[in-house]
């Protein structure tokens, strides 16, 4: 059955480019992405890999590790991280599981027959602290992704994990968020001392409270 939010990852060992990892392990007590590709020395994968190297210290920033699978062999990968460093202008800095075996696409899900025979498609997986999953996207194998949309996520997420506000269409960090509907009106002066303006009973919004 496919992986849920809320199911918690599932843990694997596997080799990758960095030497063997088990999983939740190497996660420790921060947050994780995990993210598939379907093969190596393709296209836009290649962008996506260089991509994700160059915004590595904003992952950083967030207490955030990146892990990317694909489902060809360690050599290959080794190969591969030249070229992407040498096509893309960066260092690839963070490990890529070999799965030859499929593994771990089997394990999460990332193979679908239908769109792509015996590769992964795009799969993302957002892991908390918790280990639980709190982000699933799937992309076609023609689309790269947006990894700033990601990193927008990892913003929201990380910001209601710790308050009671959620994030409207397109906020970016810095922006007005809103309260959630569990909080009484009478409470919210206490807990959104920063002010709040009600446009509907059920649509209240608060400047962002860790700014
Ligand atoms: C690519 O990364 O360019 C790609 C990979 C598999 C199928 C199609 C495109």
């Amino acid at each position: 059955m496919a992986l849920r939010l809320g199911d918690e990852a599932p843990n694997f060992t596997a080799e990758t480019t960095a030497g063997p990892v088990n999983f939740h392990e190497w996660l420790g007590q921060g947050w994780g992405v995990l993210f598939s590709h379907p093969k190596d020395f393709t296209p836009v994968c290649t962008t996506e890999l260089g991509a994700v190297a160059k915004i590595s210290d904003e992952f950083k920033k967030r207490n955030v590790k990146v892990l990317a699978i694909s489902v060809d062999p360690l050599d290959s990968h080794k190969g591969w991280i030249n070229d992407i460093n040498e096509t893309q202008r960066c260092t690839v800095g963070y490990p890529i599981i070999a799965d030859p075996e499929r593994k771990v696409a089997n394990l999460y899900d990332m193979i679908h027959p239908n769109a792509l025979d015996n590769m992964t498609v795009r799969s993302v997986f957002v892991i908390g602290p918790d280990k639980k999953i709190k982000l699933t996207l799937t992309y076609p194998a023609s689309t790269g992704r947006n990894f700033d949309e990601i990193l927008r996520v990892l913003d929201s997420l990380q910001l209601t994990a710790k308050h009671q506000v959620a994030t409207p269409a397109n906020w970016k960090d810095g922006d007005d968020c809103i309260i959630v509907p569990a909080v009484k009106d009478e409470d919210v002066p206490a807990k959104f001392p920063k002010g709040h303006r009600a446009v509907k009973p059920y649509l209240r919004y608060t400047p962002q409270p860790n700014r």
